[in-house]
Order: C-alpha cells, then sequence, then structure tokens
C-alpha cells in the first residue's frame, strides 16, 4: 500500500471552507445552524459524495459519511471533528480533522486499500459553545452524555430552543435516534491542531494524546442597582459590575493557586446591563470556563468560585445566581488507538510525543462509548481561537497521513 496525501488540494480545500464564513478573512466565523454553517455543510456534502461516500445525517445534524468496509456487519471506524467556529476564529480549528480526515480516506482509497471495517467521516454539530451555551452538542447526545429533553431546553442567545433552530435548518427525525449503540464503532481518531505551543516549542511534529481534561462552564448573573452615574453617592451603590470584576479576579486567584499549572479558568463573556456610560451597571452576565487534567481540583476551583460568589454578594449587597452548564469528567484514550497511532508514527519514521489535550473535542464524548484516540499537530505560537492561527500545509499533510495509516491498520 502507498499512500499518498496530496497536500495541494487539502490546502485549498481548507481555504475553500474558509471563504464559506461571517467574518472577514483571516477570521472565520461559524455558528451553528446559520446560512454559512449550511453552506458549509452542503460544501462538504458534495466533496463526501466525490469520494463515493454514502452519507447520512441525524436529528441534530451530525454527518457520517461511510466508505463501506468488505464486512457488512463489522462495526465502524470511525474518524473526524467538526467544522463550527467561534467567534473571530481561525481556519484550521476542528477544520483539519474533517478534511484531514476526508483525505485521508480519500489516499486509502487512491492506494488501492480496502478495508473490512467500514470508515466513516464524522461530522459533529456545534463543537463550540457558541450559540446554545455546552459544547459537543453533537458528540453529548451520540454518546448518551445529554439526554434529548436536557437538550430541548437549551436555548440559544434569541431563546430559540434546540427544535426551533433545528427545524428551520432543516434538520429532520428525533433526537431519540441521535445516540449511537456501544459498538456502533470499532474505534474512533481524531485529528486535531494541538492549540498549544509544546509541540512546535520541542520541535516535535506530532502528539498522540493520553486524555483529555476535565471542563466545566458555569453562567453567573450578577444583580445589583443600576441609576444615575452622578446623582448616585459611592456609599449607596449597589454597582453590579464592580462586585462581577471582584468576582472574575476570584476565579483567576483559585486557579493561580491551585499548585498546578493544569488548572486553568477563563471568564470569556461579561455583558454588563444597560450598558451606558453614565448609568451604573445593574445586571451583569458573565461565563466562567474552568478547566483541569484532575477533577478533584476542577472541582476545588469550582467551589472557590461559589464561595466568593457568597462572600461578595453579601458584602456588596448584589444577588449572585450560578447556572451549571456543564462539568464533565476527563477522559482517557484507549491503549489500542494510542498503540495504532505510536506504529503508524513509527512505520512513517515521524517522532511524536505523548500529550495532554487541555482543549475539549468531541473526542471526550466518543469516548465513552468507543475507543478513542487523537493525534494532534502543531500551530504556530500554539495560537489557536483567533484569527491567525495556523497550522502548515507540511504539517497538516503528516498529520493525515499518520491519520490515513492508523485507520487503515484499525480497518484492516
Ligand atoms: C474547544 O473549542 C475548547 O474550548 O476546548
Ligand atoms: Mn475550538
Ligand atoms: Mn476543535
Amino acid at each position: 500500500m502507498k499512500l499518498e496525501v496530496d497536500r495541494t488540494r487539502l490546502s485549498s480545500e481548507i481555504e475553500a471552507l474558509a471563504s464559506i464564513s461571517d467574518a472577514e478573512s483571516p477570521a472565520v466565523t461559524r455558528i451553528v445552524f446559520t446560512p454559512t454553517d449550511l453552506r458549509a455543510r452542503a460544501w462538504l456534502t458534495a466533496r463526501s459524495e466525490e469520494a463515493g461516500l454514502a452519507l447520512r445525517q441525524d436529528a441534530i445534524g451530525n454527518t457520517f459519511a461511510r466508505w463501506a468496509g468488505s464486512d457488512g456487519k463489522a462495526p465502524a471506524v470511525g474518524t473526524g471533528s467538526h467544522m463550527d467556529a467561534i467567534p473571530n476564529a481561525g481556519k484550521y480549528d476542528g477544520v483539519v480533522g474533517v478534511l484531514g480526515g476526508l483525505e485521508a480516506i480519500r489516499a486509502l482509497q487512491r492506494s488501492g486499500f480496502r478495508p473490512k471495517h467500514p470508515v466513516e467521516l464524522l461530522v459533529f454539530t456545534a463543537e463550540e459553545p457558541t450559540r446554545f451555551g455546552i459544547g459537543c452538542l453533537g458528540s453529548r447526545l451520540l454518546s448518551g452524555s445529554l439526554s434529548p429533553e436536557a437538550a430541548r431546553r437549551l436555548k440559544d442567545g434569541d431563546g430559540e430552543s434546540i427544535d426551533e433552530v433545528r427545524g428551520k435548518a432543516g434538520m429532520r427525525g428525533e433526537l431519540e435516534d441521535v445516540r449511537l449503540p456501544i459498538g456502533y464503532y470499532k474505534a474512533f481518531v481524531e485529528l486535531h491542531i494541538e492549540q498549544g505551543p509544546l509541540l512546535e516549542r520541542q520541535g516535535v511534529p506530532l502528539g498522540i494524546v493520553t486524555n483529555i481534561a476535565a471542563p466545566a462552564s458555569l453562567r453567573i448573573s450578577v444583580g445589583g442597582a443600576g441609576g444615575h452615574a452622578g446623582g448616585v453617592l459611592m456609599p449607596d451603590r449597589r454597582d453590579a459590575l464592580c462586585a462581577a470584576a471582584e468576582l472574575i479576579l476570584a476565579v483567576e486567584s483559585a486557579a493561580r493557586s491551585s499548585g498546578a499549572v493544569d488548572t486553568v479558568a477563563t471568564v470569556g463573556i461579561c455583558e454588563v446591563f444597560p450598558g451606558a456610560v453614565n448609568s451604573i451597571p445593574s445586571r451583569v452576565r458573565l461565563s466562567v470556563d474552568i478547566r483541569d487534567t484532575d477533577l478533584e481540583r476542577r472541582d476545588s476551583v469550582m467551589r472557590a468560585t461559589e464561595n466568593a460568589s457568597q462572600s461578595i454578594s453579601a458584602k456588596r449587597g448584589v444577588t449572585i445566581h450560578t447556572d451549571l452548564l456543564n462539568a464533565d469528567a476527563p477522559a482517557n484514550c484507549a491503549f489500542a488507538v494510542v498503540e495504532a497511532l505510536s506504529r503508524s508514527c513509527k512505520k512513517h519514521e515521524q517522532k511524536f510525543l505523548p500529550m495532554v489535550s487541555r482543549a475539549y473535542h468531541d473526542s471526550l464524548f466518543m469516548a465513552r462509548i468507543a475507543p478513542a484516540g487523537m493525534l494532534f499537530i502543531p500551530c504556530r505560537n500554539g495560537y489557536s481561537h483567533r484569527p491567525d492561527e495556523y497550522a502548515s500545509p507540511e504539517d497538516i499533510a503528516r498529520g493525515t497521513l499518520v491519520l490515513a495509516e492508523t485507520l487503515a491498520t484499525l480497518s484492516a
């Protein structure tokens, strides 16, 4: 089997997909179920059909593109990632795993390899939490980690429910039918950019993920008293933004003082109401994202956040209400997939680093229903979730080659 990745075509497909965006180039914004997301899906469907793959879409819009195996009863080997992109993102997050996965399948087809197990490209819906506040919507439903009832209660920023939004986007069927049976996949492998600087710093071209850190997210509403910025004297104030500012620093301090570099916490959204220069903020909405490889440490930052909320609320006379959006356990990658990836790297004489994924991925949830693993490639300066995110065509092609070899091993 002579495996060759078509680097030129893969690079031009990455550029083509990046041009389907709601942000001006080089930024990419592609929020789930917007007309732009639907155009990207149609574009990918056409590419998958060109490759002779059989397409299926479930009720939440997860898309499966299958290359049949010689054994009609054998479970599939899956690969894939996501195409949605947060506001002002780059071109590579998720996309490398989708288009690299597609090119890996095409490279295997060109090589003359014929799989016993079907090889399936899986494009997950809404890995990013932008629209519904919770990440990995598609893979949570696929793995039974989010119940259809809980999914139906989610609303977007305009108050529209998942069922309304997916219906308008043309997704048909019942959320109850999204969950995959255990044993559907023999293995699942996701190619992704590292989203951190370690591979580049160490000059190693590939990372094999051994475990994925545990993410949690909270939505916090602070309620104070608004009023005239000139008329209300300082002793009489109950400024919601000042209380929120204290809370943001308390979150930062809890993460910094955890004793481990693996603890990270971010307040990425701060919405101030009414948002007028001469009006005291009466309401603030914060998003808090807390992660750690260690569940107990992650949970202790969550407890510290709750304690800080209570004391700031009492001290400043404001209300602080916390909604827990998700608090997920970490995942371990499956030995069989890690082994297959390592062997593929060795076969192609590529150095690799065993590593932790600090970002979450759909593989966090796929690991609950299938042996799962991930392959990382470097990204410049470790930048991700920003327009200057960059992975070189050479690194993408190398990752795709090793992915193809791994899919061959697992599907033979
Ligand atoms: C995924 O995009 C993450 O935030 O880790
Ligand atoms: Mn992302
Ligand atoms: Mn991603």
